[in-house]
């Protein structure tokens, strides 16, 4: 195959609870995860070398050289596997950077998926190989990447690399950004918490709602550090609370892009024309979680 283009979808912290902290600073998490039919597309087309091009209304700031993530993904994949060839990628950035929906992490994600899928390193021995870099170099490049690997409903352990996939219903998200760009060490660092408990084991829920009425039990514990950090993100959060049909509004990951559930599409479809016309200037993005797979699948490059 020569061309391929990569879904990266954005993921959605659904709870986040802060566990503990490592000798070596990194926090321990334990957090349930959803991935949206909303996201960045990324293009590989073989060529000579590895290079890189960022276009889509997201593009601007994303560094095209190898400062992004995609690139530096990909670097690890070709000294991990021996990878002979090279790709030039392609990026349409449609998620905002530094928001808290792991764009970054899941274009380069979508690198080492594309590139797995183009045939560099299908092998099952260099399978095992790229698998044995997600405990370790992916982690430290990113602690979002390996949990984008699969983009699948999952619960995530550790620093972002012990993944349980589970069984979540579909559900109806808004994703609100206020044009906020958060740094996510500065969040970790005003991050004050005395409760340190994990999460309970999710159940099998049997409704939207039993879901819905479960994550309202749990907390993202980074929300107050960054609403520290970015008081604009309580605004958010309170408009998403008074919109109708609202069922939960929480921030994902360490901010600013907040997310609202509601019982069905059409709410929240209604909720995201409501938002736009009275926040022309916040970024939003409705779609149901879990419904990515269509989106995620592999297809050609038509350009
Ligand atoms: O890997 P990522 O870009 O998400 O992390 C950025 C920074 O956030 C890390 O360098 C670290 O300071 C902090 N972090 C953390 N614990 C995590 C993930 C990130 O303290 N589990």
């Amino acid at each position: 195959m020569s061309a391929l283009s990569v879904f990266a979808p954005a993921k959605i912290n659904l709870a986040l609870h802060v566990t503990g902290q490592r000798e070596d600073g990194y926090h321990l998490l334990d957090s349930l995860v959803a991935f949206s039919p909303i996201g960045d597309r990324l293009t590989l087309r073989a060529a000579g070398d590895f290079s890189m091009a960022v276009s889509g209304p997201e593009a601007r700031g994303v560094p095209a050289d190898h400062s992004n993530l995609v690139l530096k993904a990909a670097t690890l994949f070709a000294e991990h596997t021996g990878m002979t060839g090279s790709v030039a990628f392609h990026l349409e950035k449609n998620l905002p950077a530094a928001s808290g929906i792991g764009g970054g992490s899941s274009d380069a994600a979508a690198a080492v998926r594309g590139l797995l899928q183009m045939g560099f390193g299908d092998a099952p021995a260099v399978q095992a190989r790229v698998l044995g870099m997600i405990g370790g170099a992916l982690t430290r490049l990113g602690a979002d990447i390996p949990m984008c690997l699969s983009p699948v409903a999952q619960r995530v352990r550790g620093v972002g690399e012990d993944l349980t996939p589970i069984q979540l219903p579909p559900l109806p998200c808004l994703l609100v950004n206020p044009r906020v760009e958060v740094a996510t060490p500065a969040v970790f660092k005003a991050l004050r918490q005395k409760d340190n408990s994990p999460l309970p084991a999710p159940p099998t829920f049997a409704t939207l709602q039993e879901c819905i009425d479960w994550l309202a039990q749990q907390r993202n514990d980074l929300q107050a550090p960054a609403i520290a950090t970015a008081p604009v993100i309580a605004t958010v959060l309170e408009t998403l609370a008074a919109l109708p049909g609202c069922r939960l509004a929480r921030m994902s990951g360490s901010g600013a892009t907040c997310f609202a559930l509601f019982a069905t599409p059409a709410e929240a479809r209604a909720a995201e024309t409501a938002l736009r016309a009275a926040r022309p200037e916040w970024w939003c993005a409705e779609g149901t979680l879990g419904d990515q797979r269509a989106a995620s699948a592999p297809r050609p490059a038509f350009n």
